[in-house]
């Protein structure tokens, strides 16, 4: 089984194949008129194309996952690469401060970043200090993911996380149901007498299974045998941690935004658990993609196109 489509970001050639069957031109939304969701080709950084996106509403949690100023398989695009750290950091004050804007007095903000262990850790230090200027929002967790894939180095330790900056503005209502995993629990301990019994913890607790907490060990990285991959994007994450951030984060027809869109994943969670997602990308394809994998979706129940191309169009 081999990808229908290679990396988009990394062939001009083939971004300028599929460019003239995306639907949005920049500074476009595409209104879903099934469940309310908006999808735009629009760049996270200018308010003006946020305000455009948000109609006028505040969402409840903002999910973004932009650029983590690091080369992915060490290679360079447009849309992916690394700059100077004082240009990504001015980059990040901008679309901070319009997802800030776009958000509920009580509202969760979610980042996922990376760190650099070639290049001093950064930007994920840098980031963390950036945030502490924005005075409506205040720190409440620091998730690792384990990718369960990672480069299998002989000389250092396997580079294996993503990192999930957590913030709340206000008081936002947090679901903790959403926290437990499938893994059940193994460690026995902590006794308590309740009404004369001798209970352990695993008696008292309202799950068989563990808590997430904040390292995630049971998310599958994405990769092309999966139903939920996209051809062509190289920077997909996995629905199931999407849609565990949705449904500890909002309630039923909740508003998700997410200003990163790639590949679609947040509005297929958001699709999925009945909610409502406003979802951007700068790139009118990855703008294209999102609508058209809510479609197949919609079409055909799949999440995504595992090894198919979602371009039939051309060759
Ligand atoms: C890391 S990917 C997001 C992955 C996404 N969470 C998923 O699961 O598919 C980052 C995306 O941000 C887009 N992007 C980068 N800078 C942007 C900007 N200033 N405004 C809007 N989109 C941007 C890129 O085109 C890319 O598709």
């Amino acid at each position: 089984m081999k990808e229908q489509l290679g990396r988009l970001d990394g062939d001009e050639a083939l971004r300028q194949q599929v460019l003239p069957f995306c639907r949005l031109r920049p500074g476009e939304v595409w209104q879903d008129s099934l469940a309310g969701h908006r999808i735009g080709c629009l760049d996270a950084r200018n308010p003006a194309h946020i305000a455009l996106l948000m109609d006028g509403q505040l969402a409840h949690v903002a999910i973004q996952d932009p650029p983590y100023n690091v080369l992915l398989d060490k290679r360079r695009s447009h849309a992916l690469g690394k700059t100077a750290l004082d240009a990504f950091l001015a980059d990040c004050r901008q679309w901070i401060a319009t997802s800030l804007a776009a958000l509920a007095p009580d509202a969760h903000f979610y980042a996922w970043l990376g760190a650099d262990q070639t290049d001093g850790f950064q930007p994920l230090p840098d980031f963390m200090l950036l945030m502490r200027g924005f005075e409506e929002v205040r720190a409440r967790s620091f998730v690792t993911m384990r990718n369960q894939r990672g480069y299998g180095t002989q000389h250092n330790w396997m580079a294996v996380r993503q990192e999930l900056l957590y913030y709340v503005k206000g008081n936002p209502p947090f679901d903790v149901a959403a926290e437990y995993t499938d893994i059940p629990k193994i460690l026995r301990g902590y006794y308590k007498e309740i009404g004369g019994e001798k209970l352990d913890n695993a008696a008292r607790s309202k799950s068989g299974n563990i808590r997430a907490g904040n390292v995630w060990v049971d998310i599958q990285q994405v990769f092309y045998r999966m139903h939920e991959n996209v051809p062509g994007c190289y920077a997909q994450k996995p629905l199931k941690a999407i849609e565990r951030i949705v449904r500890a984060s909002t309630a039923t027809n909740g508003l998700v935004a997410d200003f990163f869109a790639h590949s679609g994943t947040t509005l297929i969670a958001c699709e999925q658990l009945g909610r409502r997602c406003f979802t951007s990308d700068f790139d009118p394809v990855f703008a294209e993609i999102a609508i058209r994998r809510l479609e197949r979706l919609r079409a055909t129940g799949e999440p995504g196109w595992q090894a198919e191309s979602p371009f039939p169009e051309i060759a």
